[in-house]
């Protein structure tokens, strides 16, 4: 049996939250383990640049994204793990690929057309106000992450649809005009529908500033999870689990025995504060030791950058080949 090649990358700005580690980062972890798996997890930090010109807010979001990959225990022995920008033939395949794109497909793009959306709404009529080429093209250096290592499965979140399908579009131009180089990538969808809902009851999402970080201190923790919205039921009457938000996060953390003993006590009218307590237990109960982790490997970024490198390298041991039969496809090749 071939193996599913599984490719996702995390742009290295901000700092995750328990809903991207429930929807993404726990599968990708767990699929690091299977060995029908060959799975390629990269630190996006080309696209940082298209999000933050903070030099040190990039430089410190990288080394917390890759501490926190290594203390959820990402198997590095059968998992692919690496930085974007220690793979040069990323950005020279960024380049390939765009003398085959229409601009008319990068037209498209959500991310573009909601940048001059709201570039629209304002008195200022610049629809392209500051737009750059790389938010632009930004698809293209997606799609050159993809290929490069033939993927053909990418976990992503909803909004990154777009990105996939316009990875087979131009995928699918590359083989037509040179070969059958590079195969269809398929999206996978975050986590089979087990979206977390934040604070407000909405999706947690940064762009909704409901979110709970996943390495949050155990007190913090606590303090967040005690900030959740509910009902004003009282205790003692019974409650509803659905539509419940400290009831699906305790169920995307509890196993199924504890769940319906959970359900058992929602129809017995448990009491908001000590739900939240026993969440608050069943996330800290999880969570805890790869805190740990990472608070100890924040203090060796040496080792992480070691284990950067050894990524890198097994990840060239991939692209610089192939880059090269692509090179000598387009006709760049030494006489
Ligand atoms: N653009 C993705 C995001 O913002 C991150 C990303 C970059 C990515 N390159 C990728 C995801 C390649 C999957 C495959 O979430």
């Amino acid at each position: 049996m071939k193996k599913d090649i599984v490719l996702t990358g995390i742009t290295t700005t901000g700092t995750p939250h328990l809903g991207n580690y429930v929807g993404a980062i726990r599968p990708a972890i767990n699929a690091s383990q299977n060995a029908n798996v060959s799975p390629f997890y990269f630190l996006a930090d080309y696209h940082a640049l298209i999000k933050c010109q903070e030099p040190e807010r990039v430089r410190q979001s990288s080394l917390e994204i890759a501490a926190m990959w290594l203390a959820l225990g990402l198997d590095t022995d059968n998992a692919v793990f690496y930085r974007q920008s220690d793979v040069p033939e990323i950005l020279e395949l960024t380049w390939l690929l765009t003398c085959v794109t229409s601009k008319g497909l990068m037209n498209r793009s959500h991310a573009y057309k909601s940048a001059v959306a709201e570039n629209e709404q304002s008195a200022e009529n610049d629809a392209e106000k500051g737009i750059t080429m790389g938010l632009f093209s930004y698809p293209i250096l997606m799609a050159a992450d993809i290929l490069l290592f033939n993927a053909n499965k990418v976990p992503v979140g909803r909004d990154q649809l777009q990105h996939i399908e316009m990875t087979r579009d131009i995928a699918a131009r590359f083989n037509h005009i040179y070969g059958e180089y590079f195969a269809l990538p398929e999206a996978v969808i975050d986590g089979n529908g087990s979206i977390l809902a934040g604070l407000d009851g909405r999706k947690m999402s940064k762009s909704y500033h409901n979110t709970i970080p996943l390495f949050e201190s155990e007190r913090m923790l606590k303090k967040l999870i005690n900030k959740i919205k509910t009902n004003s039921i009282e205790p003692h009457e019974p409650k509803d689990t659905s539509d419940c938000t400290l009831f699906s996060m305790y169920k995307a953390f509890a196993k199924p025995d504890e769940v319906a003993e959970v359900e058992r006590r929602y129809a017995e009218g448990i009491g908001w504060g000590e739900m939240k307590s026993m969440l608050f237990g069943k996330v800290n109960e999880e969570i805890a030791p790869a805190r740990d982790r990472y608070k100890e490997l924040l203090l060796q970024p040496d080792y992480i950058e070691e284990q950067l490198q050894i990524g890198a390298a097994k990840a060239r041991t991939f692209s610089q080949p192939f880059m090269a039969e692509l090179r000598e496809a387009v006709g760049i090749s030494r006489f």
